[in-house]
């Protein structure tokens, strides 16, 4: 006998990566890989359809066409830190999961930025031009110490802060603006937090580490260099476009910036930037994280990520995912598993329009962080109704699309139950509540049904019928079932009090007609039959 071979998952590499990190996927035995750094933006969208996942540097642009057209693309990985080339929020609409690799070119992107400056400073890349065409021209690039001059440092995030340490260790005063940089963290940093505009005007030196988007583009332009001191020097390695080029080739040109260290441009390769032909800039073709080792730890971040994702594993730097922790997800996962079939349930079991779904959380998990438990039941809720890829990563931005309000809130210890997780639905005809526990941790149970107790498995096609509590209900149930070949696997019942509401619920192996739902209904004593898939 042949065994089905399901087929691998496929990843497609689209920029270079350091070979540690496709050798890693590779060993993994369970993916395709395919490395590719020359497809020019119309051949990325033909062939995008075909993978799971997309490993980029900043060369590729993940644009939301991309998405669009990746019909099983499940991750994005980013080998580096900056996201302004991956559209995150078309990512995030469609289900799939970004994540970048953060730490691992920190160091590199900080001493770049350090030899930059002092490269600047001294004229360094314009006396060694000089040098190679024979000439030996001393009093041309007499430069300026950096020891004793201010440094004003723009974003004190990973990478600003290690510059922040090497400057401090060169002896330069420095000014720091970051909108979330603590008092506390600025003098372990020995930097003054200043607003940006003091950072500006005080400033012999300036560098740039903050991300680039609405806030920062443009964060120095033609006002802010007016308010610069005379011999200012700029260094940017963080994201081209936070400094105005055109602003700055003006302040260049009227000498109110003494010099410019640029790595990043508005638009890479800067070919026709006439920035380039100015003397007192030096520039470097986006080399910040372009050392040897920061390649390999990014790439073996990056790779290490990427797999655990396409395994539906958490990962520690999804951009769109909230953050969990393995030990923490180890201990949800089953719990994870029983809110997405209690969500399941509310889907279906409620008549009328949803509008608002409560979670309570009580027992033992309400330590853990239970935010992915509310993401898990809107994701079983919305799958019953969508036709599209719902996950952990846009659940809760499609629920919010629909206007439905989802709660939240953790109770008391029940005397009855370890752990219980309570979900609500509030529609415009009912409010229907179930709650589901893990017995031993690991089996799932519903247990109430609004004010009945049960212990039902929740699994497969399960029938709900609300009856009296009278004899012979089970026996003309089960005499239906038989006539329709539909096999019982398990059966229970619950009662308000003896002889009055009761709940029967059976766990079937096949499919319910509605013909047999209209037969259920006629059965003598039967108030109320539902079904749902589990
Ligand atoms: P990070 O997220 O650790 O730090 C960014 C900091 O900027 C944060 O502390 C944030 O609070 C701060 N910030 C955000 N908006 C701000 C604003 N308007 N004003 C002041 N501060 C603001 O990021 P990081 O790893 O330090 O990277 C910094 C930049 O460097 C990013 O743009 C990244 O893409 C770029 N980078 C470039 C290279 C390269 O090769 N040249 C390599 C790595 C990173
Ligand atoms: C980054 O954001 O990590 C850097 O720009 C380096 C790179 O693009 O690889």
């Amino acid at each position: 006998m042949t065994e089905k071979k399901t087929a691998k998952m496929k990843i497609l590499i689209s920029d270079p990566l350091a070979k540690q990190g496709v050798d890693f996927i590779k060993q993994q035995g369970e993916f395709d890989v395919e490395v590719n750094a020359k497809l020019s933006p119309q051949e990325l969208l033909k062939v995008i359809p075909d993978y799971d996942a997309l490993i980029v540097r900043s060369e590729t642009k993940v644009t939301a066409e991309v998405i669009e057209a990746a019909m099983k693309l499940k991750v994005v990985g980013r080998a580096g830190v900056g996201l302004d080339n991956i559209d995150v929020g078309a990512a995030t609409k469609r289900g799939v999961v970004v994540l970048n690799a953060p730490g691992g070119n920190t160091i590199s992107t900080a001493e770049h930025t350090v030899s930059m400056m002092l490269a600047l400073a001294r004229n360094i890349p314009q006396a060694c031009a000089s040098m190679r065409s024979r000439k030996w021209e001393r009093k041309q690039f007499t430069g300026a110490e950096v020891y004793g001059k201010t440094l004003g440092i723009v974003g004190l995030g990973r990478i600003g802060s290690e510059v922040a340490r090497r400057a401090h260790a060169l002896g330069m005063k420095l000014l720091g603006y970051d909108p979330i940089l603590s008092p506390d963290r600025a003098r372990s940093l020995n930097v003054e937090p200043v607003d940006v505009e003091t950072l500006i005007r005080n400033s012999d030196f300036i560098t740039f580490h903050v991300p680039l988007n609405e806030h920062t583009r443009n964060l120095i332009s033609h006002q802010q260099f007016a308010m610069m001191k005379p011999d200012v020097r700029l260094i940017n390695c963080a994201r081209g476009g936070v400094i105005n080029e055109e602003a700055l080739y003006q302040a260049l040109k009227e000498r109110k910036v003494a010099g410019a260290a640029l790595d990043v441009f508005e638009k890479e390769p800067p070919i026709d930037s006439p920035l380039l032909e100015l003397d007192s800039v030096i520039a470097t073709p986006h080399l910040g994280a372009s050392t040897e080792e920061a390649q390999v730890n990014v790439a073996c971040e990056v790779a290490d990520q990427v797999v655990r994702a396409l395994r539906g594993e958490p990962v520690a730097y999804a951009v769109n995912v909230p953050p969990i922790d393995p030990k923490v997800y180890m201990e949800l996962k089953p719990y994870l598993e029983l809110a997405e079939k209690l969500g399941r349930f509310q889907a279906q079991y409620p008549q009328g329009s949803v509008r608002e779904v409560v979670v309570e959380v009580f027992g033992d998990i309400e330590q853990l962080d239970v935010r992915p438990i509310r993401t898990a039941v809107i994701k079983g809720f919305l799958e019953s109704f969508l036709h599209q890829n719902v996950n952990y990563v846009n659940a809760s931005l499609l629920m919010a699309e629909r206007k439905i309000a989802v709660t939240e809130r953790k109770g008391q210890m029940l005397r009855d139950y370890a752990n219980l997780i309570t979900v609500r639905a509030l529609t415009d005809k009912e409010e229907c509540s179930v709650a589901g526990t893990l017995f031993s941790r690991t089996t799932p149970r519903i247990v109430r049904l609004n004010e009945f107790y049960l212990d039902a498995c929740p699994e497969g096609v399960v029938l709900i019928c609300l009856n009296e509590d009278k004899p012979g209900i089970i026996g003309n149930l089960g005499t239906l079932m038989a006539q329709n070949g539909i096999n019982i696997g398990a059966m229970t019942l619950g009662r308000t009090r003896r002889g009055g509401e009761a709940a029967t619920i059976l766990n079937l192996d096949s499919q319910l007609t509605t013909g047999i739902m209209d037969d259920i209904k006629q059965i003598n004593y039967i108030n109320d039959a539902r079904v749902v898939k589990l």
